[in-house]
């Protein structure tokens, strides 16, 4: 019987990125390794707050992993074991973490005794951010420690190779690689769950060769982000318009990039040679020929970018259009991989007002050439295809578009995003009311009846508490420690047979306190950083063990935010700087988390990019900013069909909170998208209560506007019955529709009738 989790090990395998290595990897077996610091002992398996509270039964260490295969130096070891037991990890009530810990400093005799007896030494950095928590410009976070620092500077002047491995979910500073060069191997493992330390292990051991690739770019020093506002505790601007990562960089600054997007060593080489491509409908096919051509089995990730025409809106240099990962390939092995790029990844979103294609996706008349490798800067051009006139793509609207005017950058110095019209918002559909007709939830199940038939057999007062989450750790959940319940945990809908939905977070495995342990998967940007998609219906499948006993059956993840800033605290629980990355890996985990029945709440919807005053901060951008970049894994995720859960972010997006953002949900999520799922706020949101009416704003209850806005629950409140009084008011004094609140229930039950878990 296997002894650990093969999904988690895997995608932790397939996640590490080898960023440099001169040699020193991988390890001999049997090669005389000392180990610095306390984190060899202290894996960390996920960033803090929800999107990693996950009680796992074990979690795998680099030195329980290692002892057996190389000689770990004892008297480096019992060092800092017996600092450990002098300061043991300090979790600070699992919650926020610190980011460092307590870390000793170490005397250089003891450095000079090791590099007598050892040939390398390896050192792990580790760094832990969460939610309401973003990096910070300093020691200890962004830079090295001063004990980081100073054990370097010991360990460089006494060995001649340094391993260092980053066990992190956030970029960090890595101009310490300049400052000693005795580093000749660096490897970032993530925060690989609870196998993470069992798959570093076999990377260093060259039990597998590494094949994670750079999900993000890495900068050389963090002034690079200069041109990114971030942190403001009211307005954030995104002066970088659509210039986000790699998207900035190789076209603006190419010299400020350490590592490019995409990048990724191995232990093997491979050539990558274009076969043919050519359009079949509206995806272009792309035929490439990968081959090991080095002397160990490993995998390769073969990445298309396009350069597309400067017409009348600008473009990044080179954006990712399609990507996939080779199996594993033995030694002088050889497959052909078809890349499938739909027409839609060359679109762009023209916002200006006075365009013939305003508001709208459309190819640009024009050459795109296609060029192929193993990341952004290395890929080279191996087709191109004309464009003669510019088409229309996808005529969409304004929604969500800025309130005041202001610049952005662009190529051409500056492009002005003006103010215009805002958009009209739809009418919501009445469902005839009827009055108890005796239908039941089970009626609706078995096609005896409609949802609509069922929702019109409810009033205001029956149907108004129900849009109102019951939580954190209500006592009617099926497991402790829940987020929320939603569906049948109120009457009428209790006794009209309507299941009871639990809720909890999250993307790295079930968070709940229950008796039992769960499976911590690795965390968002390593899975991201697999860049191997399939990998999710292996880790769906055993997460989905822990939700079916626990009969959690709405799992609050994953987040897939575009990872704006290298501080943003919840950077570890989101996948990329990509959208096509971050869109590929969002759809993957939805349809394999439905497979089971189990709806999987993408989050946080939109543009949540910093922890900094989350509840209150504006994300103010272009309408073609959110349209290509922010929405993007939103909309691909929502497209697959399989959506049944999203959560809105806390963040304002132009200047209304997400939660109460009509034209956002409402408008772009379900009018544009045709998405008629549940849509829920993030916990304790704030919401805006001014509601945009018949040119005359008029002030309602803070839950009515959640319900005006399109979104169907507020999450949470310990007793729904009472806050929903305000809504109920509402509806009776003709500020909301009755209908509005009908097709919350619809959307809501909706969800309910496609779980899996409450029928079994
Ligand atoms: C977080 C969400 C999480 C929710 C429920 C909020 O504070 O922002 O991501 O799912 O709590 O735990």
């Amino acid at each position: 019987m296997e002894s650990y989790n093969k999904a988690c090990f895997q995608a932790a395998l397939e996640g590490a990125v080898l960023l440099e290595n001169h040699g020193s990897l991988p390890f001999r077996k049997g090669e005389k390794v000392a180990l610095f610091g306390r984190e060899p002992f202290e894996y960390q398996k996920s960033g803090s707050g929800s999107g990693g509270d996950v009680r796992s039964p074990y979690v795998t260490d680099i030195h329980d992993e290692l002892k057996e295969k190389v000689v770990l130096d004892e008297e480096v070891t019992n060092f800092y074991a017996d600092f450990i037991k002098a300061n043991p990890f300090d979790w600070n009530g699992g919650w926020l973490t610190p980011t460092v810990q307590k870390q000793p400093m170490i005397e250089e005799s003891l450095v000079e005794r090791a590099a007598a007896r050892n040939d390398i030494a390896m050192v792990i950095l580790e760094r832990v951010y969460g939610e309401s928590f973003d990096q910070a410009e300093k020691k200890g976070e962004w830079y090295l420690s001063d004990a980081e620092e100073d054990l370097f500077q010991k360990l460089s002047r006494h060995f001649r190779h340094i391993v260092v491995l980053l066990n992190i979910g956030n970029p960090m500073d890595l101009s310490f690689l300049k400052r000693y060069p005795a580093i000749d191997s660096l490897l970032i493992v993530w925060q690989g769950g609870m196998e993470g330390g069992k798959a570093a292990a076999s990377l260093l051991m060259g039990e597998a060769a590494p094949s994670g690739k750079l999900p993000i770019t890495l900068t050389k020093s963090i002034h690079a982000y200069e041109h990114v506002p971030f942190g403001s505790y009211e307005t954030n601007l995104h002066e970088e318009d659509i210039y986000v990562g790699y998207r900035y960089f190789d076209t603006f600054a190419p010299e400020e990039v350490l590592y490019p997007f995409g990048f990724g060593l191995s232990y093997t080489k491979f050539a990558i040679s274009y076969q043919n491509g050519g359009w079949d409908g509206d995806h272009f096919k792309a035929n490439v020929l990968v081959k090991n051509t080095g002397s160990v089995a490993g995998k390769e990730v073969v990445q298309l970018y396009t350069e597309a025409p400067q017409g009348d809106l600008e473009e990044p240099k080179r954006v990712l259009v399609g990507f996939q990962k080779t199996k594993l390939l033995a030694p002088g092995e050889s497959e052909t991989l078809t890349l499938s790029l739909p027409l839609r990844v060359f679109a762009r979103f023209d916002d200006r007002d006075d365009s013939k294609f305003a508001h709208s996706f459309v190819l640009e008349k024009g050459t795109y050439r296609l060029c192929l490798g193993g990341d952004v800067r290395e890929a080279k051009e191996c087709d191109s295809f004309l464009i003669p006139e510019t088409k229309l793509i996808e005529r969409l609207s304004a929604a969500a578009r800025p309130e005041a005017e202001f610049d952005v950058l662009s190529q051409h110095g500056k492009r002005h995003i003006g103010v215009g019209p805002r958009v009209k918002l739809p009418e919501m559909p009445a469902i005839p009311y009827t009055g108890d007709k005796g239908y039941t939830f089970q009626d609706v199940r078995n096609g005896a009846h409609s949802l609509k038939e069922f929702i019109g057999q409810f009033n205001v007062e029956e149907l108004a508490p129900m849009t109102i989450g019951e939580g954190w750790n209500s006592p009617k959940a099926s497991v402790p420690n829940s987020a929320a319940v939603y569906g049948g945990n109120l009457e009428p809908l209790t006794s009209k047979g309507v299941e009871i939905v639990t809720c909890c977070d999250g993307p790295s495995g079930l968070r709940a306190k229950d008796e039992r342990t769960h499976i911590a998967i690795p965390v968002g940007v390593c899975l991201a950083a697999t860049f191997n998609p399939s990998l999710a219906d292996a880790l769906a499948d055993t997460v989905y063990q822990d939700l079916k006993e626990a009969k959690v059956y709405c799992l609050l993840g994953p987040g897939i935010n575009i990872m704006r800033h290298p501080f943003g605290g919840r950077n570890f629980e989101y996948f990329s700087e990509d959208p096509l990355l971050a869109g590929t890996m969002a759809s993957a985990y939805v349809n394999a988390y439905a497979k089971h029945g189990i709806a999987a709440c993408i989050k946080h919807f939109a543009v949540n990019s910093q922890e900094t005053e989350r509840y209150y901060e504006n994300e103010v951008l272009s309408e073609r900013a959110l349209r290509e970049i922010f929405l993007i894994p939103f909309e691909m995720a929502a497209k697959t069909g399989n959506l049944h859960a999203v959560m809105t972010s806390y963040n304002e997006v132009n200047g209304r909170h997400s939660g109460s953002n009509a034209e956002l949900v409402n408008v772009i999520l379900r009018q544009e998208w045709g998405y008629q799922g549940l849509v829920m706020t993030d916990w304790g949101c704030r919401v805006d209560t001014t509601l945009p009416k018949d040119e005359k704003p008029i002030e309602i209850d803070r839950y009515s506007s959640t319900l005006a806005a399109g979104v169907d629950i507020y999450m949470v409140q310990t007793d729904p019955v009472k806050p929903a009084q305000g809504i109920i008011k509402d509806v009776k004094e003709g500020r909301l529709d009755f209908a509005v609140l009908q097709q919350a229930a619809y959307h809501l039950l909706d969800s309910v009738l496609f779980l899996q878990g409450p029928r079994d």
